[in-house]
């Protein structure tokens, strides 16, 4: 029988995200601090072989869906390889990826059956995307996004929403679900270290909601039922191909439902998005520790909101919190 990774609050932790690499080939604002981070020592990252042990270990404990993030985990040399090895575990395997690469390795997630690509693209305008991630790839990830779309892909795109710089393209990003069979997710801007967060910058749930009932029809703005374990309450406009939906981490925290764990790049677990205190699974795999009785502790000591944080608090006290930045998370 498997055995379930279940917290003190009861939630069973199916759902393993693992980040492969700390480099990104964008320099996005809200999630790269301005001078880059501090990297780890490549000896002190998992090797490829070191993810697919570890990921066994999960898959033992019933983890049965796994996203790959990063940095943008398809600048990893061995990618492939790692994909290829996952691929032998009875898992979902998904990725969230910047889509730059994309075009290279269709044939490699046709191979391996990953058919769930989130994307991060936060604008459509080309001007914006060299203001926000600091390079001149917009066509690139425009015609990949399109791409994986004609391929069949099961693609979600992701829109971090800044006041006063995208948040006037919420109706744009809808009408391009109109004819594209795609799920556009707003994310509320969250605070991590480095990435400046502001309230003032935030687009809130309710806010996006507001723009959406301005230009539709309230009946012809259809609410779709959640997801088992959801991060996006989802929406799509009448007789459109595709869909949408918001992220509201700040404003309404869904960690109730959280089944997520995390694994970074230099192999610490995280046992939620904003953990401070980590649990270093690569260094006891490779001391030769029992590293199931490692997760599991670290299971144990999850909290029930938001790593402890009162669910009511004000966010502004999470910018001098110290946990990573986001580039080194993924998400
Ligand atoms: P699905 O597997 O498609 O549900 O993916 P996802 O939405 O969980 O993952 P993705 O990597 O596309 O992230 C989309 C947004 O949701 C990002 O802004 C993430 O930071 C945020 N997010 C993902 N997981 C969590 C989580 O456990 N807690 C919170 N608060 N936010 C999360
Ligand atoms: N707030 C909200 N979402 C973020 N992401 C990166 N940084 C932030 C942030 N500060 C999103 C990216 C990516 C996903 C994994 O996390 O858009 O798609
Ligand atoms: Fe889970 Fe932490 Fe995200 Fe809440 S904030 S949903 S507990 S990872």
């Amino acid at each position: 029988t498997t055995e379930i990774l279940t917290d003190t609050f009861g939630r069973q932790h199916n759902y393993l995200r693992i980040s492969l690499i700390e480099k990104c080939n964008l320099r996005c604002t809200y999630c790269m601090p301005e001078h880059g981070v501090p990297l780890t020592p490549k000896e002190n990252l998992m090797t490829s072989s070191e993810v697919v042990e570890i990921a066994k270990v999960f898959v033992k404990n019933g983890v049965n869906k796994i996203r790959l993030t990063g940095g943008e985990p398809l600048l990893r040399k061995d990618f492939s390889e790692i994909l290829a090895g996952l691929a032998e575990f009875p898992v979902q395997i998904s990725i969230t990826t910047n889509a730059i690469l994309v075009d290279r390795f269709i044939d490699d997630f046709k191979k391996y059956d990953l058919r769930d690509i989130n994307v991060s693209l936060d604008t459509l305008n080309p001007e914006k995307f060299n203001t926000i991630t600091k390079r001149n790839q917009f066509d690139k990830a425009f015609e990949n996004v399109l791409l994986l779309i004609k391929e069949g892909f099961n693609v979600k795109v992701n829109v971090v929403l800044l006041n006063d710089f995208n948040e006037n393209e919420i109706i744009n990003f809808i009408e391009f679900t109109k004819n594209n069979a795609v799920n556009i997710r707003f994310i509320e801007f969250m605070p991590f270290s480095g990435n400046s967060w502001d309230k003032s910058k935030l687009v809130s749930y309710q806010q996006i909601l507001d723009r959406v009932s301005d230009k539709y029809k309230s009946e012809d703005i259809i609410s779709i039922k959640n997801e088992q374990n959801f991060t996006a309450r989802n929406f799509k406009i009448k007789d459109y191909a595709g869909s949408f939906g918001i992220i509201s981490s700040v404003t309404n925290p869904f960690c109730d439902v959280c089944n997520r764990i995390r694994l970074t790049a230099n192999g610490k677990i995280k046992n939620c998005l904003f953990s401070t205190s980590e649990t270093d699974l690569l260094t006891a795999l490779r001391n030769g520790d029992n590293i199931e009785d490692v997760i599991y502790t670290a299971v144990t000591k999850k909290k029930a909101v938001r790593a402890g944080m009162d669910e009511n608090a004000d966010f502004e006290d999470l910018s001098n919190h110290h946990n990573r930045s986001m580039i080194t998370i993924g998400g």
